[in-house]
């Protein structure tokens, strides 16, 4: 019998454009197999080492033949106490490690499927922008439909929430925040959330805050946890991640707290998606967290001190750069004439020309066109190198428009 099977994808993969990053990314790797030394302000991936404790942990529980068989779903009990205890500790609030707190396959894992048990379609989701794109393709997956506000000063951010709650039928469902910000860095106050909350109750809509970023933060700063709002885990969770705080992006634990029964619809969907996370991580995980808090605090003056060499570099090329309060980028408003390629554009010219990966800010939402979110991961010497080389890509450019043979229009 001759025929042909037609691959036909779910209506739901219509909604997601290209992964921006993915394309940057693929460059990158191309580059780098044809031999040319990229250095890599791009992902927020973590490139120093997770704490030998946690490794050490973990390779001995991975000879514990016990270890190899299917974990605890929804995260060891040790390890959600643990994680219980961590809140009591740095946030002052109680929780019982037990129904409030879910241990996920890191954080991205847990926003998506949280978002999978809570929408569908017909539901709407608010969040400010620019975002990071789970935040937004998360609720777009599971079919909902996402109202982006401008992230702004907290005032105006509540009169928008407010306003999109009362005009809108049916009223939002969901408000999701990212306190520390990615891409921009900002960070907020115990008294947003504190408004969020009482707004919560009045419009009747829940709240997640991606605190992925809760313990990177510069200057002194402590970035308060959503949980600490009077009330809050009645109307929402907070996401947490051993990524960034434990230099552990790669191996993929997270956590969710807060609100139990949200939290328990978590845990039902995981239920059917998966078998939860390898044990030895758990427990590593468990190390990380009761032992490794000063390797956090030097890992922060680290990026801090990386931060401060790539400011001041682009604020001498010319460039207005806030050093950012939080979180592991540079969120840097292109210049003049460039930005008129583009974010997208100049992040290939640099890549092409600089082998200097950046991340676009077109990649966060049309409003982060006009950015460059540069990662912190990278040493001093080598932002410096990069610096040089991307100075020296847009005196080539500038040599190319002089002469007529470059564009800065044609946009790609
Ligand atoms: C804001 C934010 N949330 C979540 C994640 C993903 O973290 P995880 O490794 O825990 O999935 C990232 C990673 O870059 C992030 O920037």
């Amino acid at each position: 019998m001759e025929g042909k099977t037609t691959i036909r994808f779910a209506e739901r993969m219509q909604q997601l454009p290209p992964y921006l990053f993915g394309m940057i990314n693929k460059m990158r790797m191309e580059k780098r197999w044809q031999g040319h030394d990229v250095i890599d302000l791009g992902m927020g991936n973590p490139a120093d080492p997770s704490p030998s404790a946690v490794t050490e942990k973990l390779c001995e529980v991975a000879t514990d033949p016990k270890a190899h068989r299917y974990p605890v779903a929804g995260g060891m009990k040790n390890l959600k106490r643990e994680i219980a205890l961590y809140y009591g500790r740095n946030y002052g609030v109680t929780l019982n490690g037990e129904d409030d707190v879910i241990c996920t396959i890191g954080s991205k894992e847990g926003i998506s499927h949280l978002c999978l048990a809570l929408l569908g379609p017909g539901d709407t989701v608010l969040t400010p922008a620019p975002a990071f794109p789970i935040h937004v393709y998360a609720a777009v997956i599971a079919g909902a439909n996402v109202l982006r506000f401008p992230l702004a000063e907290p005032e105006a951010m509540l009169q928008q929430i407010d306003t999109m709650c009362r005009s809108l039928y049916p009223r939002p469902k969901l408000v999701m925040l990212n306190y520390p910000h990615n891409p921009t860095g900002a960070v907020t106050t115990k008294e947003f959330f504190t408004e969020v909350v009482k707004l919560a109750k009045l419009r009747d809509f829940m709240v997640i805050n991606d605190f992925a970023y809760g313990k990177i933060t510069y200057d002194g700063l402590v970035a308060p946890s959503f949980l600490e709002a009077p009330g809050a885990q009645e109307v929402g969770v907070e996401f947490g991640s051993f990524s960034k705080s434990y230099n552990m992006a790669g191996w993929r634990l997270g956590y969710c707290v807060g609100n139990k029964e949200m939290i328990g619809g978590l845990a039902k969907i995981k239920g059917y998606y998966d078998y939860g996370i390898f044990s030895a991580i758990q427990v590593a995980g468990i190390v990380a967290m009761r032992d490794c808090e000063d390797g956090i605090a030097s890992q922060v003056a680290l990026y801090q001190k990386r931060r401060d060499v790539l400011c001041d570099g682009l604020n001498k090329m010319g460039w207005d750069v806030e050093p950012c309060k939080a979180g592991m980028f540079l969120w840097v408003k292109i210049p003049e004439p460039y930005i008129r390629m583009g974010s997208v554009r100049f992040s290939i010219e640099m890549m092409n020309r600089a082998n200097v990966a950046v991340s676009p800010g077109a990649g966060f939402g049309e409003e982060g066109d006009g950015y460059l979110r540069l990662a912190l991961v990278e040493n001093e010497n080598r932002i410096s190198q990069a610096l040089k080389q991307m100075k020296r890509a847009m005196r080539e450019i500038d040599q190319e428009i002089a002469a007529g043979t470059f564009s800065l229009e044609e946009k790609k």
